[in-house]
């Protein structure tokens, strides 16, 4: 399940090279468990094919207000009833001046007018040059648009078709994906700020070599979208790992535990929810060699010597504000083994309401795992499923714990 599953998005196209990234679009919306239904705009139709949108969605692509096939004649009116949302993607600088509008003239234009205003919502993800995109009447109407109801994901900044680079791109179709998602989504944590660590850390030991903790970083990234959709402020800070920023999260990149405890220290005065699923190293080399250790050809090896590492969770949890409720804490435990004991002693220990436990050889790298939530009131499992998913219902958890405390 989720946020889109079961959803009738009707898609609408309008004119404009972005058209081929549509086709991906639709496929990803189907693929999420949505039902698409396509409307393309005449010009639309020199970009690319009804038979290719046709064909991915399973549905008959609508192009015209004059369609017979309609029994009522009002397919203006049936489509716009039956839909969740009316997605455009991409929308033309000429459709944005249409909507500001309100003209009625071809079928998608008439459909988005036509709309119930207060339950259908109409999102837009503009696509066309930056001087268009920049074009005072563009932000003109797109600004009546938004006010007449309408809601812009934005654009992307970059190369374009025409070989210009700047902002007026297309949101890639993931993206597009990832805001419909969270549109969708429950506002559960709604003015909530959270603060999430995630990834491992990495110690040096010299300017090539260090010492780190196994961790992908995916968990913690999927919390991060989860809470983000969920209505969240969301800082993510995270330690050295290979993953895309979740949409409207704002990420701080660190190395060492002494890096992230200092930027969690910047962060947290203003957080509501701090979540450290970081793999944080327990220890640290004593001294970071300046230079790169050399072997001497005598076969003998360096002597490294170690410092315990500050545990972040710990002193977070035992703060002020956590102490007086206005901070909740959720920690997360990797164990190899007898989990519910050592996730129990290890909340105990750390000083925290919620403690997450995983078996974290099962899960390392993996896009899925599974989870034990300890609390006061005992032990709940999360069974096996994808990280994604996980990250939702572990955001719904923390909200209901949130609501119960206040
Ligand atoms: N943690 C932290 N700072 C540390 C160590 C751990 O913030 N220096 C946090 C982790 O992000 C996690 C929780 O504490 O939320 C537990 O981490 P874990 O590595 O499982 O526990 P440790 O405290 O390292 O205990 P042990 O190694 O004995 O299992």
């Amino acid at each position: 399940m989720n946020a889109l599953t079961g959803k009738h998005i009707v898609l609408g196209l309008s004119g404009g090279i972005a058209c081929y990234k549509a086709a991906e679009l639709a496929r990803l919306l189907v693929k999420a468990g949505a039902t698409v239904q396509v409307v393309m705009t005449e010009a639309a139709e020199h970009f690319i094919t009804a038979v290719t949108l046709q064909a991915l969605t399973g549905r008959a692509v609508a192009t015209s207000q004059w369609d017979m096939r309609e029994p009522n004649a009002m397919a203006h009116i049936n489509l716009s009833r039956e839909a969740d949302a009316i997605l455009i993607a991409p929308c033309s600088a000429d459709f944005i001046a249409r909507l500001a509008q309100g003209r009625s003239d071809e079928l998608l234009s008439l459909l988005c007018v036509a709309r119930p205003i207060e339950r259908v919502p109409l999102l837009l993800a503009p696509a066309m040059n930056r001087e268009m995109w920049a074009h005072p009447a563009t932000q003109r109407n797109l600004m009546q648009a938004v006010a007449d109801g309408a809601v812009s994901l934005g654009v992307g900044c970059g190369e374009q078709a025409c070989g210009e680079t700047g902002d007026g791109r297309m949101l890639e179709p993931a993206e597009i994906l990832e805001e419909l998602e969270a549109f969708f989504t429950p506002k559960w944590l709604a003015s909530e700020r959270v603060l999430i660590t995630a990834g491992p850390t990495f110690e040096a030991i010299d300017p090539v070599r260090g010492i780190t903790n196994h961790s992908s970083g995916k968990m913690g990234f999927a919390i991060a979208r989860a809470a983000r959709e969920a209505g969240a402020q969301v800082t993510l800070v995270a330690g050295p790992v290979h993953l895309p920023t979740p949409r409207g999260v704002a990420r701080v990149d660190v190395h060492s535990a002494q890096n992230m405890l200092e930027t969690v220290e910047q962060h947290v005065a203003t957080a509501t929810l701090f979540i450290a699923t970081a793999a944080v190293a327990d220890w640290r080399p004593a001294a970071v060699a300046l230079h790169k250790l050399k072997k001497d050809g005598s076969g003998a090896v360096p002597q490294l010597s170690f410092v315990e590492n500050p545990d972040i969770l710990a002193q977070v949890a035992a703060s002020a504000r956590a102490r007086h409720g206005q901070l909740y804490c959720v920690g997360f435990a990797a164990e190899s083994e007898d989990l519910l004991a050592n996730a129990s002693a290890k909340r105990k220990r750390k000083g925290v309401p919620l403690l997450v436990g995983n078996i974290g050889p099962a899960t390392f790298g993996q896009d899925d795992n599974a989870l034990l939530l300890v609390d006061e009131a005992g032990a709940q499992e999360l069974p096996r499923a994808s990280k994604r998913e996980l990250g939702r219902t572990l955001v719904q958890q923390i909200a209901e714990r949130l609501r119960s405390r206040r």
